[in-house]
């Protein structure tokens, strides 16, 4: 009989290896059934005391859930509360302005939708006439009115100079005001001087554009249909206007 491996010790015959693995089976899963003993301090919480445990966190719940003025927003909110001024500040009010920069200014953001043609100094180029000393812009805001709703096609003379060209109808999205705004913006800028477009007569432009059809206006009926101003009642450009509504207001607000 060769002595025993010290490393290999069920080479020794004396061991029955199928004995040996068993009894170690046997052990692990008794060791499984075993409580494991917890660490002092980390031991399972009693029914006992997890019951009333829960029972004060429901009841806390529902205390918070509806219970009254406890927390409740209405305690803190008081009706009718108004925010006080800040010391020293009262509440700002913009002062009225007059009429041909405030309504110029909105022209200007609706002259976006031109730009690209007419160019952002009204000068036009590449076939596209120019809006600056261009007397169908100066003149008769009808007409004016009319181009910018319907479009343009056909000859057309500008400040001595023959086009024969395309406009687009770029009515779609102008209200009464954008086109009081973009007309009188057009007429009053790079140099160009002529009277103010208010909503009124934007309104009025609106109206007569509804009784043609959507066709593009040429010269021909430009002169023969639109050849005058729009009705309304004429607004001087010094005039003041809410900068909120641009509505002209009553009284300079003297305080
Ligand atoms: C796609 C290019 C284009 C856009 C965008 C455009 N136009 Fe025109 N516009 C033209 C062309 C081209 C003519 C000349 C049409 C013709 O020859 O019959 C013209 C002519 C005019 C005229 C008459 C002639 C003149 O030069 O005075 C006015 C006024 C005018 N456009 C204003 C406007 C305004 C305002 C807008 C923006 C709301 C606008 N256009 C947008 C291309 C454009």
């Amino acid at each position: 009989m060769a002595n025993p491996s010290p490393n290999h010790p069920d080479l020794d015959e004396s061991i029955n290896v199928p004995e040996v693995h068993a009894a170690l089976r046997d052990d692990s899963i008794a060791a499984g059934r075993e409580k494991s003993i917890r660490e002092n301090g980390m031991e399972p919480v009693g029914l006992i005391m997890l019951i009333p445990c829960a029972l004060i966190l429901l009841l806390g719940g529902s205390v918070l859930g509806k219970g009254g003025n406890l927390f409740g927003y209405n305690e803190l909110f008081k009706e009718g509360y108004m925010r006080a001024p800040a010391p020293g500040g009262e509440e700002i009010v913009l002062p009225p302005g007059p009429a041909l920069s405030l309504f110029s200014k909105e022209g200007a953001k609706v002259y976006g939708k031109c730009i690209g043609c007419h160019g952002s100094d009204g000068a036009g180029g590449n076939g596209i006439p120019p809006l600056a000393g261009s007397e169908w812009v100066t003149g008769n805001t009808d007409q004016l009115s009319q181009i910018i709703i319907h479009g343009l096609k056909g000859p057309v003379s500008v400040a001595g100079v023959d086009y024969n060209n395309n406009m687009p109808a770029m009515g779609e999205g102008l209200g009464p005001k954008e086109l009081a705004f973009i007309m009188t913006y057009i007429r009053n800028e790079w140099g160009n001087e002529a009277s103010l477009v208010t909503p009124e007569m934007g309104a009025a432009a609106l109206e007569i554009a509804k009784l043609r059809g959507s066709d593009q206006v040429d010269v021909v009926e430009l002169k023969n249909n639109h050849d005058k101003m729009l009705p309304g009642e004429p607004l001087s450009p010094e005039s003041l206007v809410d900068p909120e509504t641009l509505e002209p207001v009553e009284q300079p607000a003297a305080e």
